[in-house]
Formats: structure tokens, sequence, C-alpha cells
């Protein structure tokens, strides 16, 4: 964080909330967030990372009644249309995240699943139509990460320990000293389990390691919003259960929003609240809802396929 005014209050306080998640392995209490929001109010404090200032007013929003918290949506998508070049891969578009919860985006491959995450993330503009988060539009450009991301390819830097890796952004993007940033890591990688593996490098830890490895740097910054691209694409079945279970308690725990693009029928059912199934050939969204609720009750052919293809071998 670029410290304002004040910087060694804040350190402190950013020390004591790093601290409470590495001695409790889990987040601070809401009212701890309400505290530091309050001390930081009265600081003065304006943070110029996006990430940390939300996660604030996030700990801040999770004290108001629940009911209050989650009816407002956190990302909204209307008349979006989106492609490269020339080409249009999905139009018109109108959905809407819920905020804290898993949202999932569905489809078969090549269908456009990724594209729209990369929209969401600023990563691409779209031709057409408007993404708000927050009411903002996505956050672009050179700062701090205001997201945290776990991409498809999900590559971590092969050259550096699991540590490092997730400690890129705290480097790069705060002024905390060096013990705090490993205090903060450790905590971290402790939410994934993956204690005790901070000095080994990606090659030496196996697959769904690297993939919880990816999710601690996601995280590193305390996003609001987690993005995952096929977080248990490679996985065997356990691994990918654990994987959906580590995702959901994140989510629980945190009260952060994750929208998760997954092929996955087992990750869909246990661990997504809403969904959209956009389809290549419709170009467009032919889906939306409880992917269960649509398994159920939707009489559409193809998303009666689509929802139906695993659950009815296993
Ligand atoms: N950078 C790019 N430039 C041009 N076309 C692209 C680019 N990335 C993806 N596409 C095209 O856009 C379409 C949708 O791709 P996308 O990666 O979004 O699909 P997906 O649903 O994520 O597929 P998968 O499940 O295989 O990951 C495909 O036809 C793909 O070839
Ligand atoms: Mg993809």
């Amino acid at each position: 964080m670029r410290l304002g005014p004040h910087p060694q209050p804040l350190r402190r306080f950013a020390v004591r909330y790093a601290h409470s998640l590495a001695v409790s392995g889990a987040p601070p209490p809401r009212v701890c967030h309400a505290a530091l929001a309050r001390k930081l109010a009265r600081l003065r404090f304006h943070s110029s990372n996006p990430a940390l200032t939300n996660s604030i007013e996030r700990g801040k929003a999770s004290a108001r009644p629940a009911s209050n918290f989650s009816k407002r949506p956190i990302i909204t998508a209307e008349r979006l249309t989106i492609g490269y070049g020339e080409t249009v891969v999905l139009a018109d578009l109108d959905f809407a995240v819920p905020r804290a919860g898993v949202f999932a985006i569905l489809g078969g491959s090549g269908s456009g699943k990724s594209t729209v995450l990369r929209h969401l993330i600023g990563l691409e503009t779209p031709m057409q139509g408007t993404i708000l988060i927050d009411g903002k539009p996505p956050v672009r450009g050179s700062g701090a990460p205001a997201y945290g991301v776990l991409f498809q390819s999900g590559a971590l830097f092969g050259s550096m320990t699991v540590a490092e890796n997730v400690s890129l952004a705290l480097r790069k993007w705060t002024r905390l000293d060096a013990h705090a940033i490993d205090t903060i890591v450790r905590s971290k990688l402790r939410l994934v389990g993956l204690e005790g593996f901070e000095n080994h490098l990606p090659a030496e830890i196996s697959g769904g390691m690297k993939k919880r490895a990816g999710i601690a740097r996601a995280l590193a910054l305390d996003p609001p919003l987690l993005f995952l691209d096929e977080p248990s694409a490679g996985l065997d079945p356990v691994s990918s259960a654990a994987l959906d279970e580590l995702i959901r308690t994140l989510n629980l725990s945190l009260g952060m929003t994750t929208v998760i693009v997954t092929h996955e029928l087992p990750s869909i059912f246990s661990i997504v609240d809403d969904c959209i199934l956009v389809d290549r050939a419709a170009r467009g969204i032919i889906a939306r809802g409880n992917p269960a609720a649509l398994r159920d009750g939707s009489t559409d052919t193809r998303v009666h396929a689509f929802f139906n293809r695993q659950s009815q071998a296993a």
C-alpha cells in the first residue's frame, strides 16, 4: 500500500491485521475490519491501493446486515458485445454478479468463457456495452491489481519459490517491511494448506499444490473479487474436490465474491450459487440462475445436455 501522511500508524495496523491472519489462520473478525476502517478514517488515510481500500470498505460493509449487503450486485454487464478484432465471440450479454457469492461463467470449450473473464478484469475492451464493478468500469492500467486472478494458464514463476511468488504483489505494491510481508505470505499459504512449502520451487510441488499457490498469490492483496479460470482443470477428482472446498471456504470466511470459469460438473453443483451459461452457436447467454435448479428445471435441450452430461453417467 502507498502510505499517506501517517505511515507509521498505518503500518502498525497493517501488521496487526496480518498478524491476526497468521495467528488464527483465518481473517480477523469482522469487527477488526470496522475498527481498522474507523481508525484509518480518523487518520484521514487514503490508500492508493484500491485492493486494500476495497478490502477495508468490504470489512465495513460486512458489518451491515447481510440482506442489504448481498442485494447489490458487485458486477453488472449490460448489452455487452465482446470479441477480438472484427470477430464477435458473444453479443448482447446482460448479467449481474451477486455480491459475496460464487458466480460461474459456464459453457462449452471455445464458447467464450475466458473472453468474458478477460473483459471483466479489464484486460480487453468491449466492442459494445458496459461493465461496471461497484459502479465503475473495470480497473485497467499499471496500478496495483484491484482483483485477484488465477488465469487458465496459471503459471507461477518457475525460478522463484512458492513464497516469493506469493510475495510479488506485496513487494511491488506496498511498503510493508520484509517481516510483515513474510507474515502475510505465510498466512496466505496456510489459508490454502501450503504451510511448510514456502521454500519449494513450483517444479517441486504437485499440480494441485501449484493451483493452490496460484490462489494464495491471487489473494495476496486481500482482493474483494477473485477471478478463477478453470482452477481444477487437470486435477484428479479428490484434489479437485479439495480445491472446491478451499474456494468455498475462502468465499465464506473472507466474504469475497468469486467469479469462476469451470467445466467440472461436481464443482459447479457443489460451490456455485449463480451462473450464466454461454453458447458459441447462439453467441450469447442461453441460461442463467442456480446450476442445480437449471439442471432440474430447464426445458432447453442445450441446457439440459450441458448440466446432465456427467451427472447422468455418474
Ligand atoms: N487472444 C485472442 N485473439 C483472437 N481470438 C481469440 C483470442 N482468445 C480467444 N480467442 C477466440 O475466442 C473464442 C473463445 O475463446 P475462449 O478462450 O474465450 O473460450 P473458452 O470458453 O474459455 O474455451 P476453453 O473452455 O477451451 O478455455 C475462440 O474461438 C478463440 O479462438
Ligand atoms: Mg478458457
